[in-house]
């Protein structure tokens, strides 16, 4: 059954608006990665948990997203969590270690996926859904609450590998000389995935955000069965359940297949990376919302020549849905003053 709150109706709110097609002048703004390292505030909060204990803790998880809101106003606040709970939720092992990043007990096997028991992840993410409904009460009114996963393909890059990688070759090798086992990893991640972020939503995420980081190192054939076709059945999940709730992909270094995928994926926002060209995507994909595509190396520099880069992009997309963001991450290293002159170059009139 579709509530009531998730009925179609004309928004306040800024980044809901673009997100539903609208051009807003000047764009709405948020950042990826906005609550991390580089925030004094983030680092103090560091000390008293390791990371799967902020995500899995309402009252730290929901502080760790509204920091960076309350310092800057941005338009969207995006939930405190990560790509790798959806794993860790069906009982695959995780920790994040300092200096090496995530470390998962690889999946080589058939024997290795049938450990995972998908029935775990609704009580598991049960703390996720509560920190979405407690921001719902606590964030300013027009800020836009915004939940997320990682696609199938990016998530099963670090679920095969067992953690980070320069080019996922242990991934790439299954999908050639396995590719059954593959199928079944990518179809339990796109059942899943989709139910979680119907779960996100129900609990109040206004607009949920699909982060394929990892999408940009297939070729085309690849590319259509295993992002594509996953990110097409999850966007229509969410629909058939909550059909106005805003849907934004991020294909990262996809190229010109951005086109097949706006086209084909049923997203209404695609999220630029930061090598994209604002104006070329525009022509490529001339009806869905564009989201980016500031270099994080910018924002990290600052200055002038930031302000200027800023007003390039989006002039680029004045008259064009679009909200404002980076191509990836906030590097960890950025000084926190930088991004509030980001936010100002970014609302100026
Ligand atoms: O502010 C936000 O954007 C919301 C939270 C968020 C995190 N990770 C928090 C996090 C989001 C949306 C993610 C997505 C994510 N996680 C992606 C996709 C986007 C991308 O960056 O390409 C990926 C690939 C991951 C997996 C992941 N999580 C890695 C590779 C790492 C280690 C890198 C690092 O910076 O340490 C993480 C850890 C992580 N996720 C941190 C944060 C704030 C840092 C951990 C810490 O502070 O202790």
């Amino acid at each position: 059954m579709i509530s009531e709150k998730h009925t179609l109706s004309p928004s306040s709110k800024p980044l809901l608006r673009a997100l539903r097609g609208e051009a807003v002048w000047p764009p709405p703004v948020w950042l990826m990665r906005q609550a991390g390292r580089y925030l004094p505030e983030f680092r103090a909060m560091r000390e008293r948990a390791d990371f799967l204990t902020r995500c899995m803790t309402p009252d730290i998880a929901t502080e760790l997203t509204i920091q960076p809101i309350r310092r800057y106003g941005m338009d969207g606040a995006i939930l405190f969590s990560d790509i790798l709970i959806l794993p860790w939720a069906m009982g695959q092992s995780l920790e994040f270690i300092d200096g090496r990043g995530p470390v998962l007990g690889a999946i080589r096997s058939a024997a290795d996926l049938d450990k995972l028991d998908p029935k775990r992840v609704q009580d598991a993410t049960a703390p996720v859904r509560e920190t979405l409904s407690r921001l719902t009460k606590q964030l300013p009114g027009a800020t836009t609450l915004l939940g997320f996963a990682g696609s199938p393909f990016t998530v099963s890059c670090y679920m095969v590998e067992g953690g980070g990688s320069r080019d996922f070759a242990e991934t790439r090798r299954m999908m050639q000389t396995d590719p059954a086992l593959f199928d079944r990893l990518i179809d339990l991640l796109t059942c899943q995935t989709a139910e979680m972020l119907c779960g996100q939503i129900e609990a109040g995420a206004e607009a949920v955000m699909l982060f394929d980081s990892w999408a940009g190192i297939l070729p085309p054939s690849a590319f259509r069965r295993y992002v594509i076709e996953p990110t097409r059945q999850i966007v229509s999940h969410i629909r058939s359940r909550y059909p106005n709730t805003p849907i934004i992909g991020f294909p990262r270094l996809a190229g010109v297949m951005v086109k097949e995928y706006a086209e084909q994926t049923g997203v209404g926002t695609l999220a630029m990376d930061t090598v994209a060209d604002p104006a070329e995507v525009a022509k490529l994909v001339p009806n869905l919302t564009l989201q980016g595509n500031l270099d994080p190396m910018v924002l990290f520099s600052g200055g002038q020549s930031m302000i200027q880069e800023v007003d390039a992009i989006r002039n680029a997309l004045r008259g064009r849905p679009h909200v404002f963001n980076l191509g990836h991450g906030v590097m960890q290293h950025t000084p926190p003053e930088n991004v509030a002159t980001l936010i100002d170059a970014v609302r100026a009139p």
